[in-house]
């Protein structure tokens, strides 16, 4: 009976404590300061355990069809360097202020199982700014991106531009679609943007 009584007011102080903690505001939510080690190891092997066990169920499609990945890349440079870069070009400033921050997907393309990538790109990771781009793109419209992703290592800065160029009008972003959603990415606009990699430079400086 003293065991159970002890228990149960160590268990009561322990949820006193953690509310306490919790109400106080002393954690620090700040993105721009780290996670401290122990949170960022539960974090991350949480993360890493979840993803290789969801990717199991899906099946794969043939990626080698390089047209495929041609249909993937304008796709790619709309909707993920902004965060993650590209070859030869950093994330943008929205991009640098992540933390987590977003990996170079060319490592992560090297690492990963294209299961896992497209795992990832269509359900987003929780309380990261990685978005869960299936909750607005079917599956037909994200398995091209990921046959651009499984490329991605062996593509430098020059390899890159050329095959965006070469792309030009592929994809949905490049699409004349009248609908607003897609509108922000009119093929003239990547067309101008396309040769030039250094057009994010301005994004760098410091705004203090
Ligand atoms: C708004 C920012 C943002 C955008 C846009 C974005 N991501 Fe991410 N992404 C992240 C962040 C942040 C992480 C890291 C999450 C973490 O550490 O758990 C991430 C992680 C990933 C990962 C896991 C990489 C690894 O090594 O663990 C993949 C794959 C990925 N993103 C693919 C994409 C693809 C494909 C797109 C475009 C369709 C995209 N992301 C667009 C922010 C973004």
């Amino acid at each position: 009976m003293k065991i159970i009584t002890t228990l149960v007011i160590t268990l009561a102080v322990g949820v006193l404590a953690i509310a306490g903690f919790v109400y106080s505001g002393l954690y620090d939510v700040s993105a721009s300061s780290p996670h401290s080690g122990i949170v960022a190891w539960l974090l991350s092997k949480t993360s890493h355990a979840s993803i290789e066990r969801q990717a199991r169920l899906i099946e794969v499609p043939d990626l080698a069809d390089e047209t495929l990945a041609l249909a993937g890349i304008s796709d790619f440079d709309s909707m993920c360097t902004g965060c993650h870069g590209a070859p030869g070009q950093d994330p943008e400033a929205m991009g640098q202020g992540l933390n987590p921050a977003a990996p170079d997907l060319a490592e992560s393309a090297e690492e990963m199982t294209a299961a896992e990538l497209f795992w990832v790109t269509k359900n987003g990771i929780k309380m990261t700014g990685m978005p869960a781009w299936g909750e607005t793109h079917g599956d037909d419209e994200l398995w091209p991106v990921i046959a651009l992703l499984t490329r991605l290592p062996k593509l430098d800065s020059a390899g890159y531009q050329e095959m965006l160029a070469n792309a030009a009008g592929m994809g949905h972003h490049t699409d004349d679609e009248p609908s607003g959603e897609h509108t922000h990415d009119q093929p003239a606009q990547q067309e101008e943007s396309a040769p030039e990699p250094e057009q994010h430079d301005h994004d760098t400086h410091e705004h203090h």
